[in-house]
């Protein structure tokens, strides 16, 4: 633990702004732990004075450096948040979801196709039940002997998480089960969801507390559920309905999925009292119907009706596809809709620099939800729905989707409302914005890009972080916080100012040597990571560049052709001049094709990116890959390493094997040459048995290759 708080602590008010900023990070990371460890853990691990201390540091920092606060950050947070401390559950039956249907057609075709199936005449009468789908989450409660003992989410579906301690606090769920034909072993599932006037009553709450306010009941049950502290769980009104069930040792009792329910719903549970078993698929829609016109006044959300096969041979019998019942869907209800007015259209930049639009509306609520912005895809899009300001427009929210815009009212178009003119100019940087042929089709892009590149600032900070992530310069303690900050503060605006921080923060460097507080072995570390880099792999130079569709492999690719970055820009610089040859040169790589060949002509042809180039080759040398191996044993081969390796990182691995001339894959197939499995290797396994690939260990592929 750092020893900011004891007598040699630097006086807040000599600190240089990067001394502070990452003094600042760093204690914010620790009371944050500790946080976590007090409140989320119970666990704290240094004492009540020490926790004051680094508070105070920390505020001390905020009130003379006020840009470092954040809002949501440490000094504004009341308690921790959840961790990710939950113990996980495997579910011995794993936990399904459900296929969708949206019209009436679509719902024949299920009670159709169950019919083909089974291999039934097309009129047989296939008993199926029809209730509501709750909005909420599924929960699977295991019960032995009639007690309750493990409660778990869904999860992925294979693996949820332990809420037990939670799902004891809701009443509605039964802690023991009555009756006689409760079996030895049963998981009883259902939906655990919020109503909404409870919803409304605790969002009311979390107002008037100064807390934040959940979106939709759903989201309020989920928070509530996964809950560290099972007393703030017992504090939010949590209900359930029981649906499904898992393993079952012992009599089932019953053979029909409406006798489960009705069973459940004797030994305690509460069930949806809309569930209705349908002789014939017009019962069935009559039933969507009827559940459809009383959804508004429910008092809890549900988006849909399920469909159930009721028969649980004929389930038995039907199965799954993939990760869905054959014998069950859901018929969703349409998304919701609500027209508004249309106040403006704002261009977003992002990291590749696409030009995305955004309408902003007057705020309207769909589906109980405040919507103020929805999006309008691009170009083409506003232009086929003629979509214009101070429209009226209907807009559709379906789920956690982005809303959209459907289409405008046009008899409430205001007179004079002018087409809308997508700009061409990029709104961040000025630089133009184009839309990219490709060159396959000839068609152009629907994207439209800012060519602002480097220089573009909302692309700035995202190439940023690219620059310095992992796989490409891999600067350590410059992480993306680290990047936002320095953007923020005018420190690093170019990938060049990483490597002349030191230098122009003359200042700072001077105190840095002066005394050793612990900001300045933190600025030292930093400087010492970034000093570190100065020479760096080529590939990993180039990868950092971030030219349009040039990842890690591609950027290796180019690396081993042209052996140098000048090279390479002299290639890129030619054919951004049309020279034909070079353009020729460019996609003769093995595994570069005309689209990547004239993204990488663009970046050279930028003056811009020339200018980044120089005075990035200043500060910094790239150097030239190693030779690959042609004569090694696995030279040509393809190689998946999988499991925990013990004698090498992941990244080692690969690098070791692709310097011996082999290609690493991430996933086994019938091409795949070997596979080298540590301890825990999992389905990869399985795949290369079932494609007959040879599987070795990590002390034979040393063997091998002579490690
Ligand atoms: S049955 C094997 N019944 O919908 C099928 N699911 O999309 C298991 N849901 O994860 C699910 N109400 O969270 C079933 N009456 C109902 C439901 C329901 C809501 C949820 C459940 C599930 C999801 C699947």
């Amino acid at each position: 633990m750092s020893s900011i708080t004891g007598p040699r602590a630097v006086p807040v008010a000599d600190l240089t702004p990067i001394e502070a900023r990452l003094e600042h990070d760093a204690l914010a990371r620790e009371v944050a732990e500790h946080d976590l460890r007090y409140h989320g853990e119970d666990a704290p691990i240094i004492s009540d004075a020490d926790y004051d201390a680094l508070r105070r540091r920390l505020e001390e920092i905020e009130a003379v450096f006020p840009e470092l606060k954040r809002p949501a950050g440490v000094t504004e947070k009341v308690g921790a948040k959840p961790s990710e401390k939950f113990a996980k559950v495997r579910h011995r039956v794993p936990m399904l979801s459900l296929a969708n249907v949206f019209t009436d057609e679509e719902a024949t075709e299920f009670v159709d196709r169950v019919r083909r199936f089974l291999g039934l005449p097309e009129d047989a009468p296939v008993a199926v039940t029809a209730e509501p789908k709750i909005d909420g989450l599924s929960c699977s409660l295991r019960y032995e002997r009639g007690r309750l003992l493990v409660a778990a989410t869904r999860g992925d579906g294979e693996e949820g998480e332990d809420v037990t301690a939670n799902v004891r606090t809701i009443a509605e769920i039964p802690q023991t089960l009555s009756g006689a034909d409760v079996p030895e072993v049963i998981e009883v599932r259902g939906e655990i969801y919020m109503a909404k006037d409870d919803f409304a009553a605790l969002n009311a709450r979390q107002e008037a507390a100064g807390k934040p306010v959940f979106a939709n009941p759903r989201n309020a049950a989920a928070g509530s559920l996964r809950q560290l502290d099972s007393k703030i769980t017992a504090s939010r009104p949590l209900r359930f309905f029981a649906y499904a069930w898992g393993e079952i040792v012992g009599e089932r009792p019953s053979g029909t999925q409406s006798g489960m329910v009705a069973a459940f719903a004797r030994w305690g549970f509460p069930t949806n009292p809309l569930t209705l078993r349908c002789e014939s698929v017009e019962a069935l829609l009559a039933q969507y119907r009827a559940v459809e016109e009383r959804r508004a006044g429910l008092p809890y959300d549900i988006d849909g009706v399920v469909y159930k096969v009721d028969d649980l041979d004929l389930q038995r019998r039907l199965g799954f596809i993939s990760r869905s019942p054959r014998w069950a869907t859901a018929h969703k209800f349409p998304a919701e809709k609500a027209a508004t007015k249309l106040l403006g259209i704002d261009i977003q930049v992002g990291r590749t620099g696409s030009l995305t639009p955004v309408a902003r509306l007057q705020p309207v609520t769909v589906g109980g939800v405040v919507v103020t912005n929805a999006t309008l895809h691009n170009e083409d899009e506003i232009a086929r729905k003629d979509v214009r300001i101070g429209d009226t427009v209907i807009v559709q929210r379906a789920g956690d989707v982005i809303p959209q815009i459907l289409g405008i009212v046009a008899e409430k178009r205001p007179a004079g409302a002018k087409s809308y003119e997508f700009p061409k100019l990029c709104p961040a940087c000025g630089s133009h914005a184009v839309r990219e042929i490709d060159p396959k089709t000839g068609k152009e892009d629907v994207v439209r890009r800012c060519t602002g590149g480097l220089v573009c600032p909302a692309q700035a900070v995202e190439r940023l972080k690219h620059f310095a992530s992992r796989n490409a310069f891999d600067i350590e303690g410059l992480g993306d916080k680290q990047i936002e900050a320095f953007h923020r503060d005018g420190l690093v605006t170019r990938p060049q100012d990483v490597f002349t921080l030191q230098a122009r923060d003359a200042r700072s460097l001077k105190k840095l040597k002066d005394r050793e507080g612990w900001g300045a072995t933190s600025a030292a570390n930093l400087f010492a990571a970034i000093d570190a880099r100065r020479s760096v792999p080529l590939n990993r130079f180039i990868f950092a560049l971030g030219i349009r569709h040039v990842g890690e492999t591609t950027a290796k690719l180019l690396a081993r052709r042209f052996g140098s970055i000048e090279a390479l820009s002299d290639i890129g610089v030619a054919a951004a001049a049309k020279d034909e040859k070079a353009l020729d040169e460019l996609t003769s790589v093995e595994g570069v094709g005309p689209v990547v060949a004239e993204a990488v002509a663009d970046f050279f042809g930028e003056e811009h990116n020339l200018e980044v180039l120089r005075e990035l080759l200043a500060e910094v040398t790239p150097e030239a890959l190693e030779a690959v191996a042609t004569e090694s044993p696995v030279a040509g081969k393809t190689v998946v390493f999988t499991g925990a390796l013990e004698r090498m990182s992941r990244e080692e691995a690969k690098a070791m094997a692709e310097r011996l001339g082999a290609k690493v894959s991430g996933s086994v197939s019938k091409k795949t040459d070997l596979v080298v499995a540590g301890p825990g290797a999992g389905s990869k396994l399985a795949d290369a048995k079932k494609h007959g690939v040879e599987v070795i260990d990590e002390d034979e592929w040393f063997r091998r290759v002579g490690g």
